[in-house]
């Protein structure tokens, strides 16, 4: 069956594959629409970027949505350090002709919601969690009509990428992740812990770049341009790859491993602000609100992302 879609995006090198994965999964996978959010770079290039990945996939018919230009409560961070000036650094991709829905994307979240069936749209949040939060805040009833949300972001047993104890989505707006962790909707993290395993190693990008279409070398260009400052990071073979495992759980679940646990967020700790405070072992009797991915099949995932980016222009 068929699944509808919201995507809540920061593009983002690999939030661009993980979309064109989904694009390119139109049997499972009913995108209804895409959200851009500040995050790894400015909204307004975030948005720019989501429009430029739409047309690259030939789907210029799924509309793009502007979200929120800040966090909450908190100053925004970027991440140009790694994705580049325009988030999207690597491939020459066209200006976009398509241009951006007027609405403002947390009132067509909210208004998507309200208008469907309950329990049939699924959100997709490949960056911070502002949008999803402000339309929960916003118009609360939309969080019993949320059929899932499927999470990047997070890490318990890898610690912190941008700081020693925060994953970057969490850290951006930590106060956002906080309101959708306790919203009580059935959320899934794919959390470092997964997205580390999945590494991006020379064998699997040729792979992407054999593909021989545009999109299949688009990718390969893009993460060879995000691997850099990874590689260097941790010393690797391959960088990780982290969106895509949203998508890539949508469309196989069994390629992950996970245990439904308690995930808090902290947000007053200047140390550790941003941090998923992980019940893994059950010390706690807190309420289990998280179905933690805590690995992967790294090249069943990369098999999948090659068969899928194949179907594209
Ligand atoms: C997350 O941060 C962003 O830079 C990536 O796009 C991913 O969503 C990984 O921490
Ligand atoms: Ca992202």
């Amino acid at each position: 069956m068929t699944r509808k879609i919201i995507i809540d995006t920061d593009p983002g090198q690999d939030d661009a594959v993980a979309i064109l994965t989904a694009l390119a999964s139109p049997e499972a996978l009913d995108v209804i629409g895409i959200v851009a959010v500040a995050g790894n770079v400015s909204l307004a290039q975030n948005a720019r970027n989501a429009l430029k990945i739409v047309e690259l996939a030939g789907r210029t018919d799924v509309p793009v949505y502007a979200g929120c230009e800040r966090p909450m409560r908190r100053t925004l961070i970027t991440a140009e350090y790694v994705h580049g000036d325009t988030g999207l650094d690597g491939p020459d991709l066209p200006p976009p002709v398509k241009t951006l829905e007027a609405q403002h994307g947390v009132d067509y979240l909210i208004e998507a919601l309200m208008s469907h069936e309950p329990g049939t749209i699924t959100l997709c949040t490949l960056g911070p969690l502002t949008n999803v939060a402000m339309a929960m805040v916003k118009e609360p009833r939309i969080i019993g009509r949320i059929k899932e949300i499927v999470m990047m972001g997070g890490a318990y047993f890898e610690v912190g990428n941008v700081t020693p104890a925060a994953e970057f989505n969490i850290y951006v707006d930590p106060d956002a992740a906080d309101v959708v962790l306790r919203s009580g909707v059935h959320i899934v993290m794919a959390p470092l812990d997964v997205t580390h395993m999945m590494q991006s190693t020379p064998k699997r990008l040729k792979k992407l770049l054999e593909i021989g279409n545009k999109a299949g070398t688009a990718v390969y260009q893009m993460l060879s341009f995000s691997e850099r400052f990874d590689l260097i990071k941790y010393g690797t073979e391959g960088a990780p790859l982290h969106d895509p495992c949203v998508i890539a759980y949508l469309l196989k679940p069994e390629l992950f491993e996970g245990r439904h646990i308690n995930v808090e967020i902290e947000t007053t700790s200047e140390l550790t602000v941003g941090m998923t405070v992980a019940d893994y072992w059950g010390v706690t009797d807190r309420k289990r609100n998280v179905h933690y991915l805590r690995s992967g099949d790294a090249d069943g995932f990369y098999d999948l992302l090659a068969e899928r980016l194949a179907r594209l222009p």
